[in-house]
């Protein structure tokens, strides 16, 4: 077998973690997630669904396009043509950009229920800014949450009182370490489908309830009116539901995955999925919920920066006219369903979970997970391929490029069972450590 050989890319994020501390800014991007020691690590340029390192090495991107921001495709022209014209006519002024109103105007238009949006730019700040709106509104402290939500102390503090609160929210490994003690108790997680669960939760903290924060779908598809029974169960007790639409939204139609389904709730954040890669969040909301933005400070001067305004609204304006989610779908049922029959035919055990244009599987044998996950990342690297044991679908991605790499995995799978048919580990053909699961230190 040939082996990988490393370049500069591994160069610089050696470079990386003397001086930036955990190497990269999001614990998703380290290149530890993917191949410890051997991942390419840096870009010198993405386009449609390709990506170049540093050494200019061309790979096809089958992973999580810019982390599930790219959903048009790497380096979209006409979305970078609306960015260098507001670039050109200055992207910060004393006065504020239009298409501030222009893209409120436009997610409002998407939500017929909401009436009011403010602003962010990244997906977990706008969650912070949701959660705080919520406790303004309803002057309650406790927050009811399933799922990941990002790094702030409202959502870490769940680990506060219990330490492995978050081990299956998101993942394990992650210390409270700085966030003030006396918030413990102000976060509590339930489970997705799990509806006693939240009854009981929603029982015992009855009164003090702020907010139930979840995200409508991303794994499994809500069951047994799951959703429906939450609507009701916050519509009846006055706590705010809030959708994080974060990842979801802009995946099943135009907007929030609560459209499809059928559920409207009183806050819906979005922020990677509309913005084809630009730094911008957004907190929609009902009229009456919004207005307690106007009673707790929240006011930052990149929030009115007009760059991330004007892609943003040209993206969706895109999504739209290519009805963008059909191909997210289409795409998605066809990775999903070629993992399961290229599986089959080698005699490979998977798991497939995740909605079709955020699928994901795992690799079930006498090796531990993570082993096949950094051999199948290790060979489909050789092959061209930036893959995980995920696949997002953009309108980059086609039939063909689908095609190959599926070609590719069965190939790949193949390898593995042959291996372990052998009698020999996987784990030998390792050309470097096994891939992190989780958060920790690097060094
Ligand atoms: C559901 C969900 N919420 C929040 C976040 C945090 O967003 P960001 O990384 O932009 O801060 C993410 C990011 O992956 C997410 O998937």
């Amino acid at each position: 077998m040939n082996k990988i050989e490393t370049g500069k890319g591994q160069e610089l994020y050696l470079e990386a973690k003397k001086v930036i501390p955990g190497g990269t800014q999001l614990l998703s991007k380290r290149p530890e997630m993917f191949l410890p020691d051997l991942w390419p690590a840096y870009y010198s340029k993405a386009k449609g669904c390709k990506i170049w390192d540093l050494d200019g090495r061309e790979y096809t991107d089958v992973s999580y396009m810019g982390i599930g921001a790219n959903v048009l495709g790497y380096a979209n022209e006409e979305v970078d043509g609306a960015a260098k014209k507001a670039i050109e006519n200055g992207g910060m002024s004393t006065l504020n950009a239009p298409e501030e109103v222009y893209l409120a105007q436009e997610l409002l238009r998407l939500h017929p229920w909401a009436e009011g949006v403010r602003y962010a730019k990244a997906g977990g700040d706008a969650m912070a800014l949701a959660s705080r709106i919520a406790r303004a509104y309803t002057r309650k402290d406790i927050i009811l949450f399933c799922g990941y939500h990002g790094w702030h102390d409202w959502y870490l503090s769940a680990n506060l009182s219990n330490k492995n609160a978050l081990n299956d929210q998101h993942i394990a490994g992650l210390e409270p370490l700085g966030v003030p003690s006396g918030l413990a108790g102000t976060n509590l997680p339930f489970h997705y489908n799990n509806i006693e669960e939240f009854y009981a939760l929603m029982e015992k903290h009855e009164g003090n309830i702020a907010a139930v924060v979840m995200e409508p779908i991303r794994n499994d598809y809500p069951a047994d009116g799951f959703l429906e029974k939450i609507r009701e169960e916050t519509r009846r007790t006055g706590v705010v539901l809030v959708f994080d639409e974060i990842t979801a939204g802009f995946r099943l139609c135009a907007g929030g995955s609560h459209k499809a389904l059928g559920i409207e709730p009183d806050i819906a954040v979005f922020a990677k999925g509309m913005t084809n890669g630009y730094p911008l969040s957004a907190i929609v909301g009902r009229k009456e919920v919004m207005e307690a933005s106007q009673g707790t400070f929240i006011s930052s001067t990149f929030y009115t920066e007009r760059v991330a305004f004007a892609a943003t609204l040209k993206s969706i304006e895109l999504y739209q006219k290519y009805r963008v989610w059909e191909k997210q779908n289409e795409y998605g049922e066809m990775v999903q369903e070629g993992w399961k029959e290229k599986a089959e035919k080698n005699g490979l055990k998977i798991e497939v979970g995740g909605i079709k244009p955020l699928g994901h599987f795992t690799i079930l044998g006498k090796e531990n997970g993570l082993v096949y996950k950094t051999f199948f990342v290790q060979e489909m690297l050789k092959r061209g391929y930036i893959s995980s044991n995920a696949f997002y679908t953009s309108y980059a991605h086609s039939p063909e490029v689908i095609e190959g790499y599926l070609e590719n995995v069965d190939a790949v799978f193949k390898m593995i069972v042959d291996i372990n048919a052998r009698g020999k580990d996987v784990e030998a053909y390792l050309e470097g450590p096994v891939c992190h699961s989780g958060f920790g230190r690097l060094n």
